[in-house]
């Protein structure tokens, strides 16, 4: 069966903007749990694809506002996008076909960008639009309007692109709205201060428009399904460790069947492991070894995880996980790793409460600039459950605490805090209220259809 996704139509059936949502302990948690696509992998799918030649069909695209977000901004470029659904045991597949325009085939917009609440949607297109041959203004919501622009814009100005804030002085941080004037690009060997996948996506995707070589290291390696996909699609790009090299390359378009999302699968990892009582299934989860370190962390923690079926496709590797009530123990999470559990910190600072002895974060400092500033978000919202955790410059001390209890807490207007605090109700004693609960549908808007399952 077939019919289109009301919301990407034009219909706004959109959640209460103040939804609180009741939350307490079930006795046991034994279930299969089914997630979308992968975020990152959804958005990197349809940015690629449009720029591509040839049309491709991309099955299990992520649900979530993000998802809107970007197949606005690339239907405004001009992209023709159509959207269905299929559904296998009764779970909606989300698929989008996507006409390639060609990478010089955009159209200039005749409004501005809106990218919503997505980093990622507004990084990526960056890329693309600093090789374009006309001027975008980008626009976001608060939050994504409050999120640190300069990162980006310092590599395309090195490229010849101009990117020009349309509030802030030139003296200061860049945020959105902002113009960017597209050009012809030259390439760059670009030493990125920060490890971050958006970064170092946006200018990969702008060195397909370049002129030469561009290449870019960072600090500690990111995730890296851009650099996977444009070599699944014909790109010049070569990929080692510390280093990634791209020539100017013109994309073919790939059918991509995406694998379930990690950072979704996560909050039900952690109720698994914590809830006495406790097994679930999670099929078909992505396990690119740049996504996985939240498994990576939970099983040096002691955490009762077992991957199964593991597979390849396209490039992304993928599998089922079980995990069971586990008996966990802190640990200091610091360096190379906190790039690869990035979004996953929030939740993970849940899990360590249940952990004996004391859990370290070190090094997470990029929570600051995300949806919310995490680090503050986090420990504000499990301190009123009863946490015993302190905020630190980059990032938190968390000792053993297993006796939450219930309390209202708010989501901070972020979805991954929203879905912490709703898995922390799922274990805690007594009552759990989340405020601005509507948060969560930014990535998985039928996460409280699923948290209600319980
Ligand atoms: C993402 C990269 C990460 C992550 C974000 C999605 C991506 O951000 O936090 O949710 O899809 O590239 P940074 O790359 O800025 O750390």
């Amino acid at each position: 069966m077939k019919e289109p996704n009301p919301k990407i139509y034009g219909d706004t059936r959109k959640q209460s903007n103040q939804l609180k949502k009741t939350i307490s302990k079930p006795q046991n948690i034994k279930s299969i749990i089914r997630i979308s696509g992968d975020k990152s992998i959804s958005h990197r799918a349809a940015i690629l694809n449009a720029m591509a030649e040839g049309i491709a069909e991309v099955k299990n695209f992520c649900v979530g506002d993000d998802q809107e977000s970007v197949i606005r901004c690339l239907r405004t470029l001009g992209t023709e996008i159509t959207h269905s659904i299929d559904y296998q045991d009764n779970h909606p597949i989300h698929s989008f076909k996507i006409v390639g325009n060609g990478k010089n085939g955009f159209k200039e917009p005749q409004s501005s960008l809106d990218c919503g609440n997505s980093g990622t949607c507004m990084r990526l297109i960056s890329g693309l639009l600093a090789g374009q041959k006309f001027n975008t203004v980008l626009t976001g919501d608060d939050s994504l309007s409050k999120r640190p622009m300069t990162r980006i814009a310092n590599p395309l100005k090195l490229m010849g692109a101009n990117i020009i804030p349309v509030n802030n002085s030139s003296n200061e941080e860049i945020r959105a709205p902002f113009e960017i004037k597209g050009t012809n690009l030259n390439s760059i060997n670009y030493k990125s201060p920060v490890s971050s996948a958006q970064v170092k996506s946006c200018i990969l995707i702008a060195g397909a428009y370049a002129n030469g070589v561009t290449s870019i290291t960072e600090p500690s390696k990111s995730r890296d399904h851009t650099e996977r996909m444009m070599k699944a699609m014909g790109a010049k790009i070569e990929i080692n460790d510390d280093k990634i090299s791209i020539e100017n390359s013109k994309l073919k378009a790939q059918n991509i069947v995406i694998p379930g999302d990690i950072s979704s699968a996560a909050f039900w990892i952690i109720l698994a492991a914590c809830h006495n009582n406790s097994e679930l299934f999670i099929p078909n989860i992505g396990l690119n070894p740049t996504r996985t370190g939240i498994l990576e962390v939970l099983i040096k923690m002691g955490a009762n995880i077992d991957i199964s079926n593991q597979k390849t496709e396209l490039g992304e590797p993928r599998g089922d996980l079980t995990v069971k009530s586990s008996v966990l123990t802190g640990i200091t999470i610091e360096g190379s790793i906190i790039p690869k559990i990035i979004d996953e910190i929030p939740i993970l600072s849940l899990a360590a409460c249940f952990a004996s002895g004391e859990t370290i974060i070190k090094d997470a400092q990029e929570l600051r600039v995300k949806e919310s500033d995490r680090i503050k978000a986090t420990v504000q919202g499990l301190f009123a459950l009863g946490a015993n955790i302190t905020e630190t410059k980059d990032g938190m001390i968390i000792k053993n605490s297993p006796n939450l209890r219930g309390a209202e807490v708010n989501s901070h207007g972020d979805h991954r805090i929203a879905m912490m605090l709703g898995i922390a109700g799922l274990i805690t004693e007594g009552q759990t209220t989340i405020t601005n609960a509507e948060a969560a549908n930014i990535s998985y808007p039928n996460f409280w259809d699923q948290i209600d399952k319980f």
